[in-house]
């Protein structure tokens, strides 16, 4: 039986391989850059789409794909045929990146994923940190890439009129052409000092020398048709060998889809060939040491120039896939996968693959607070904007607020009550544990869709509290206190020495470390009596027994000086006090101030 099974799936994955030696794949292009330089309009313009308009906070958070047939990129380029470029590339799998300086990971990963790279770049803005950081990227994974010089219709007087960009430039007014030629030479210098050559397209003629420059605009869409133009020429020239098919169908997961009952992986392929038949084995976040290998249950590819999946009996890398799996196993975007061939080294394989994502991206401490989000990328952005901001992360997990982060928080109440926090970006909160923070009302929850502001209420969120608990701490640490000696109330010499003093001001407590108006120390108090009866504190205007250890008052206070006692201050709390002395009242601040002429006394600085 076994013998059988074997052979019959090394026969299938034969087949496979045939298959795939005739096949060219889809050339990735990753469209990377700045925070709003815009990618997302710009691959909009190409799929004549609104989904930038549509994103929270207008900012590109994920990964996403669209699939560009060469058919519907010939309609939208006539150029492709008009320059006679001949094409075998079955046409584009374009994928956006979030430029917001938090998403490095995600950038990485799509830079990884990219056999081609257009870095878009505002003409009028030019190199800024993430371009450079994708700059980066793109060296290291020697992405060849090409740069689209966006908003040129920015340009102040610039010609609106479509049609062939280069006349465009070149009958430009001179005023106009002046400004278009300084931003574009202290770009292509920046570059230079990058370590890159470019210039504009029509101006190369080896382009494995120089990197393409296609001035362009998102908005009135000139320049756009030169791009494709460019993208296809350098796909079919450079790329061929590259976009091979290999016989192992490998992909990513992007985004986990909750529907009602289901739910569904949305990954890219991007290698080899998926069958409906076959099964996968996909990294296990939760339990890495066991991938879950799963029967595909439905497979679906996306559709051309659009968000839709149609169902397929198989896929050719590189695609867009929604699947849904036999196996209820957690599996969360980010995971790696591969088409199982039933070995185990195919577990080992992604296992490795899984070790290295997790070891280099998600690092927590031994204390902080508990960061949730939505998908592995999104959780390596939010850890990395954490350690920006110097908060300390104790868990970060992918998925809702459950029961166990709450319990967590609930846990760091005891150790720092700035850390009880949970924070959730693009994530909801479970049901049970929502009702478990109705009992504990000092657990912050902060929950947002947008992951700068969510970095911004929580900074915001521990500011107050810090500022709540010093104070409060301030109060705790240290009283203000003055006492007038009641000479005539002595109950006890020493031993301890009991007799009565007054509060002119503050609080009294036990314990309280006391000098003398003369700077003297004395003994901490031992015990308060009001009326005959033990208390722990006295205020303001009461008259109460104090009593004092290793004083006998009769050789220390009578007949001396000391007329009144204060709580001994030390210099760190003073100034504490004065930073926060709009907390205390006009007595407070009076007798603090006897205290520090005292100490002045003692020390130069004191109370200066
Ligand atoms: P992230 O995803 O946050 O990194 O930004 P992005 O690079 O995708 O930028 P996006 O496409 O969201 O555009 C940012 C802003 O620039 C939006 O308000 C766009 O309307 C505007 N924009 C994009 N391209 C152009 C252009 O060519 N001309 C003009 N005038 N505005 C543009
Ligand atoms: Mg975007």
């Amino acid at each position: 039986m076994e013998q059988n099974k074997q052979r019959k799936q090394s026969k299938e994955n034969k087949e496979i391989q045939e298959i795939v030696k005739k096949q060219i794949r889809q050339p990735i292009v990753t469209v990377v850059g700045h925070v709003d330089h815009g990618k997302t309009s710009l691959l909009d313009s190409l799929r004549d789409s609104c989904v930038a308009q549509g994103e929270a906070g207008g900012i590109t958070q994920k990964i996403s794909f669209t699939s560009y047939p060469m058919s519907q990129l010939k309609a939208a380029c006539p150029l492709i045929d008009k320059q006679g470029i001949k094409l075998d590339i079955p046409g584009f799998l374009l994928i956006d990146t979030p430029g917001h300086a938090a998403f490095t990971n995600l950038r990485k990963r799509g830079g990884s994923l990219a056999d081609l790279a257009v870095l878009v770049v505002d003409i009028n803005d030019g190199i800024k940190p993430q371009t450079a950081e994708v700059i980066q990227i793109l060296k290291l994974n020697k992405t060849p890439f090409i740069i689209a010089l966006n908003k040129i219709d920015n340009i102040s007087g610039w010609n609106k009129k479509q049609g062939n960009i280069k006349e465009l430039i070149e009958t430009l007014p001179i005023n106009v052409r002046q400004q278009f030629d300084e931003k574009l030479l202290t770009f292509i210098g920046s570059l230079h000092s990058h370590g890159f050559e470019a210039d504009l397209f029509y101006n190369i003629n080896d382009f494995t020398k120089k990197i393409s420059i296609i001035p362009c605009s998102a908005k009135t869409k000139q320049g756009i048709q030169e791009l494709i133009m460019i993208l296809c020429g350098l796909s079919q020239k450079y790329l061929e060998k590259k976009l091979e098919l290999s016989n192992q169908a490998k992909g990513v997961v992007l985004e986990i889809k909750k529907g009602k009952s289901i739910s569904y992986a949305e990954c890219i392929l991007y290698d080899g060939i998926l069958n409906k038949k076959d099964k996968i084995v996909i990294a296990n976040f939760l339990k890495p040491e066991q991938p879950v290998v799963s029967s595909i249950r439905i497979l679906e590819e996306v559709m051309p120039l659009c968000d839709k999946f149609k169902p397929v009996e198989k896929a050719t890398a590189s695609t867009g896939l929604r699947l849904q799996l036999i196996e209820k196993a957690d599996i969360l975007p980010g995971m790696p996968f591969i088409r199982y061939d039933g070995t185990e080294e195919n577990k080992k394989q992604i296992l490795e693959e899984f070790k290295k994502i997790i070891s280099e991206n998600i690092k927590t401490d031994k204390q902080g607070i508990i960061a949730k989000a939505d998908s592995l990328g999104s959780l390596e952005a939010l850890i990395t904007l954490l350690k920006e901001a110097n908060i300390s992360i104790l868990k970060a997990g992918i998925g809702s607020i459950n029961k166990s982060d709450i319990i967590s928080a609930k846990a760091n109440l005891n150790i720092n009550e700035l850390d009880a926090i949970v924070v959730g970006f693009n994530v909801s909160i479970d049901e049970d544990a929502a009702e478990l923070i109705k009992s504990e009302q000092r657990i912050k929850i902060i929950i947002e869709q947008v992951i700068y502001k969510l970095i911004e209420n929580l900074v915001e969120y521990r500011k107050e509290k810090t500022s709540e608990i010093e104070k409060s701490r301030l109060m705790e640490l240290a009283t203000i206190c003055k006492l007038e000696i009641l000479s005539q109330y002595v109950f006890r010499n020493s031993n301890p020495a009991v007799f009565g003093v007054k509060v002119l001001g503050g609080k009294l407590t036990q314990n309280l470390p006391l000098i003398t108006n003369l700077n003297e120390r004395m003994s901490r108090i031992k015990n308060i009596q009001s009326n005959n009866k033990p208390v722990n504190e006295a205020f303001e205007s009461m008259e109460v027994a104090v009593s004092l250890p290793g004083i006998n008052f009769e050789r220390r206070i009578k007949n001396t000086n000391i007329k009144f006692l204060y709580s001994d201050i030390s210099e760190s709390q003073f100034k504490k006090f004065k930073k926060n002395r709009d907390l205390l009242s006009s007595n407070e601040k009076t007798i603090l101030q006897e205290i520090a002429e005292i100490k002045r006394k003692e020390k130069a600085d004191w109370g200066s």
